[in-house]
């Protein structure tokens, strides 16, 4: 079909009245990616121009058009007065010979269900063609039924169905294709529903079918067009859409110790032969290469992960970059555009914080690298400390290659540590130190003879008689 013929409508107008949230169920995420985004995306691979019609939280949905579909327009319903109204509101933008009308609430529809409806709808002549799907099972609630019943065909919404449901199973997936000419004969006469003060569009279906026009439908599996109404069918579509994620990175080599557990977003990339722990968290934009470990409850958001890198369980790491064979963890957090580069080891309990560590450079326990270029083959004691804020500004700690620092070290930034040079435990280092010097700035050691068991017979003393006697 010529592309100019066909115009799509995303109704996005809705309250979400059953989604329970304070924020629109078009701006929750599902896989990572927000529910509006899912129709916005599909249009634009099909480059259907796209309207949406927005009214509760437009606020919300009105960014998401820019990111995911900006050649789109839209359009206000100012009342959310049903779907037959929400579409009536976009009259003054139809141009094409076609419409399509979607739902904006059905995110797991796919590519070809759209081009097969479009391919009916053509290769029949249809005024309506819609999607249907077969589900014969009563506890699935909030669709409308499609009953045909002799000549008649009609949509009849839950609330009015006194039929038996595993009878009349096939159920309406809100996803049509007009005529233009028949919607603009037949949509702005539509009675508002009395009980609801709406307009259904679904009653376009009846009203095709009294004047004798052609209606067509095809059928798609029901899990292509679930409807989100509420949280809990939230919660079933992401599982589907995460199985689905899961399933293609299994045939790609991927193991998933219990894919279950797992949460993955949908930009997701992971190579062969890596494996995924028990409640990963896979977010954003995250790659992984191929033989990576991610061991049991890591979060990983926006970072790449080079191929042989292992990241030990309860990690953290966000938009950061780990090279090739770099070990983290377990309970590090790598963050804020850090690089770790081939072969660095971060140990328990270590953040690093908006800084490059060189290639086989060591922080094995217990420290805080922040805002600092760490050369290669550094050792980083425990407890080692880059002090980068002074309560105003955010300064930079240089350790060059093969440097040591040792335990407890604190480094006050802006400070250099040069190559080699050496750290001793416990200093507060304040003033740069040169290739291959020794700094050590802490209170040098008094050890007095024999003084144990006098001071502790002193205590004891002290103890036994609470008077005004002083312990020395
Ligand atoms: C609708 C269909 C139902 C179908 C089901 C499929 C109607 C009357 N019923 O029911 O037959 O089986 O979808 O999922 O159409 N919206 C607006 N403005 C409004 C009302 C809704 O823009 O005034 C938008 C919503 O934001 C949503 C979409 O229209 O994206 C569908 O509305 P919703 O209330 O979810 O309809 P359902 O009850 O699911
Ligand atoms: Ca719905």
């Amino acid at each position: 079909m010529l592309q100019s013929s066909l115009q799509a409508v995303v109704l996005a107008a809705g309250r979400s009245s059953r989604f329970t949230t304070s924020k629109t169920k078009l701006s929750h995420r599902l896989c990572g990616q927000e529910l509006i985004a899912f129709p916005l995306q599909l249009l634009s691979e099909l480059q259907i121009p796209t309207t949406l019609i927005l009214g509760y939280q437009k606020e919300l949905i009105l960014p998401l058009i820019d990111q995911y579909m900006p050649s789109a327009l839209w359009v206000e319903q100012k009342e959310q007065r049903g779907t037959g109204h929400a579409v009536l509101c976009t009259q003054s933008l139809w141009t094409a010979d076609h419409i399509l009308v979607l739902n904006g609430d059905v995110p797991l529809l796919e590519k070809s269900d759209i081009e097969a409806l479009i391919e009916k709808h053509i290769s029949s002549h249809a005024t309506v063609s819609c999607i249907a799907t077969y589900n014969a099972d009563p506890s699935v609630k909030g669709y409308g039924r499609i009953i045909k019943d002799g000549s008649r065909i009609a949509i009849v919404e839950q609330r009015e169905f006194t039929g038996n449901p595993a009878e009349q199973c096939l159920l309406n997936a809100g996803i049509y294709i007009f005529k233009r000419t028949f919607l603009e004969k037949t949509l702005p006469f539509l009675t508002t529903r009395e009980d609801h003060h709406e307009i259904y569009i679904t009653d376009l279906i009846e009203k095709a079918n009294s004047l004798g026009e052609k209606i067509e439908l095809i059928e798609v599996p029901f899990d292509h067009v679930r409807g989100v109404n509420t949280l809990h069918e939230l919660w079933i579509v992401e599982h589907i859409k995460k199985s689905m994620l899961i399933t293609t990175l299994m045939k790609q080599g991927v193991r998933f110790i219990a894919p279950q557990s797992v949460s993955i977003d949908i930009g997701v990339t992971i190579g062969q032969d890596s494996v995924i722990g028990y409640g990963a968290q896979l977010r954003g934009k995250t790659a992984i290469g191929s033989n990576v470990v991610v061991e049991p409850f890591c979060v990983v958001e926006d970072a790449l992960i080079d191929t042989n890198a292992v990241v030990h369980s309860h990690s953290v790491i966000t938009t950061s970059h780990l090279h090739r064979g770099v070990v983290v963890g377990p309970f590090a957090h790598i963050h804020k555009q850090s690089i770790l580069e081939k072969g660095a080891v971060i140990g328990n309990f270590v953040e690093v914080s908006k800084s490059t560590i060189g290639e086989r450079t060591k922080a094995k326990h217990l420290a805080y690298i922040g805002n600092a270029r760490v050369g290669s083959e550094v050792t980083i004691g425990a407890g080692a400390i880059t002090c980068n804020y002074n309560g105003v500004t955010k300064n930079v700690t240089t350790i060059e290659d093969k440097a040591f620092i040792g335990t407890n070290v604190s480094l006050v930034a802006p400070v250099t540590i040069g190559e080699r040079a050496l750290v001793a435990a416990g200093s507060t280092i304040t003033k740069n130190v040169p290739a291959d010097a020794l700094a050590i700035a802490r209170e040098p050691q008094t050890t007095k003879e024999q003084y144990a068991p006098l001071l502790k017979e002193r205590y004891q003393r002290a103890a036994h008689k609470p008077s005004t006697e002083k312990v020395a």
